[in-house]
């Protein structure tokens, strides 16, 4: 079975072809077109201009990936888009592309959820085949921490979610992403403040301090707007030479970055702990960086013994077609030709 997965929630036009014979896998092409120079200047997202791009981009990448797939489009059996949670206009765009090509090729639809598909493309390995944990290592729970999204989910199995807990205002990666444009580092945020934290400042005489927003309640919600303007407080009180000092640059992306990473990995195992789950699964864009991936590896080892992690590939972690295709994979049992039933859902709920 070929199967071609399509992602345009937000700013990366996503397109995968997958062949998948008895849950072998092949990945034909995994493709990702970017719009970072273009959103650049806004410092975030701009849904409007998103759209465009791909709508300008997602027929060129498609074609792209037929050619790296070396198949011709009549080969494809099932498409698997990305319906929501996301901005609506991008959304939009994939979805009435993969229902002309479906109408076309006379082949069903699978509508995906993006959050399931940050938690599924865990189950593909290195070597590209899938690793379906054993049931009896479930219930488990997921993190997917993203620029749009922060949830935490107890998943019972693969298609059986509770959503326990989410931000009650920012999401993670979108506060990063607004600190490092205040502090002049570039977009998208996450990144930036990930490479320029690695800097050791030995015996510095300035301190940065933030607070960890929620750590100590007793419930799995975040909230990082709080977090973002303690950072913007701290700025405004410094002597512009300290503000524009690579020194003071270095020491808030260090605080906000371990502040963000503290609460991730406190809410995650305490929710791991109370029901029960020895398997913790990571997903989403700020899954990409480094000390988180290290430092919830070694508090879950430490806190939950015989608990095991997931967590993608970096070039996984950020949104991506084979995520979708996977996904459709899993979940093609839920395929249509009812195509009007399929629409854009931006607020669609896991
Ligand atoms: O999953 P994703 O590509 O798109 C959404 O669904 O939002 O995530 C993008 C977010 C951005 O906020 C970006 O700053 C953040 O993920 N991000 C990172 C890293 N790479 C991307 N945050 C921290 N460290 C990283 N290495
Ligand atoms: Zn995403």
């Amino acid at each position: 079975m070929i199967i071609l997965g399509i992602e345009t929630s937000c700013d990366d036009t996503g397109v995968a072809i997958l062949k998948i014979e008895n849950w072998k896998l092949e990945i034909l092409s995994n493709l990702v077109s970017s719009q970072i120079k273009i959103h650049k200047k806004y410092g975030g997202v701009f849904p409007t201009l998103a759209k465009r791009e791909h709508k300008k981009n997602l027929p060129i990448v498609f074609k792209k990936a037929l050619k790296e797939s070396k198949i011709k489009e009549n080969q494809i059996d099932l498409i698997s888009i990305t319906i929501g949670p996301g901005l609506e206009p991008c959304l939009w765009v994939g979805v009435n592309f993969a229902k002309n090509l479906a109408k076309k090729l006379d082949i069903p639809i699978v509508p995906v959820n993006h959050i399931e598909a940050h938690i599924l493309v865990n189950f593909v390995s290195k070597n590209s085949k899938f690793q379906i944990p054993n049931s009896s290592i479930f219930p488990a729970v997921c993190l997917v921490v993203s620029g749009g999204h922060t949830q935490l989910i107890l998943m019972e199995k693969i298609g059986k979610y509770q959503l326990i807990g989410e931000t009650r205002d920012d999401a993670a990666g979108e506060c990063l992403d607004k600190v490092a444009r205040l502090l002049g580092l570039g977009y998208p945020g996450g990144p930036a403040i990930e490479k320029i934290s690695k800097f050791q400042i030995p015996n510095s005489k300035l301190k940065v301090t933030l607070p960890r927003p929620m750590i100590k309640q007793k419930n799995y919600d975040f909230s990082f707007a709080g977090l973002k303007t303690a950072v913007l407080y701290d700025f405004l009180k410094r002597p512009e030479k300290v503000r524009k000092s690579k020194e003071y640059k270095i020491l808030m992306a260090k605080e906000v970055q371990q502040a963000v990473i503290d609460v991730l990995i406190s809410k995650t195992i305490k929710s791991a702990k109370e029901f029960g789950a020895n398997l913790i699964i990571l997903g989403g864009g700020v899954a990409a960086n480094e000390e988180l991936r290290k430092q919830i590896i070694e508090n879950s080892k430490f806190q939950i013994p015989n608990s095991k992690i997931l967590i993608p590939p970096k070039e996984l972690c950020t949104d991506n077609g084979l995520m979708v295709a996977v996904t459709g994979y899993f979940r093609k049992e839920t395929a249509t030709k009812n195509f009007d039933k399929i629409v854009a859902e931006p607020n669609l709920k896991i």
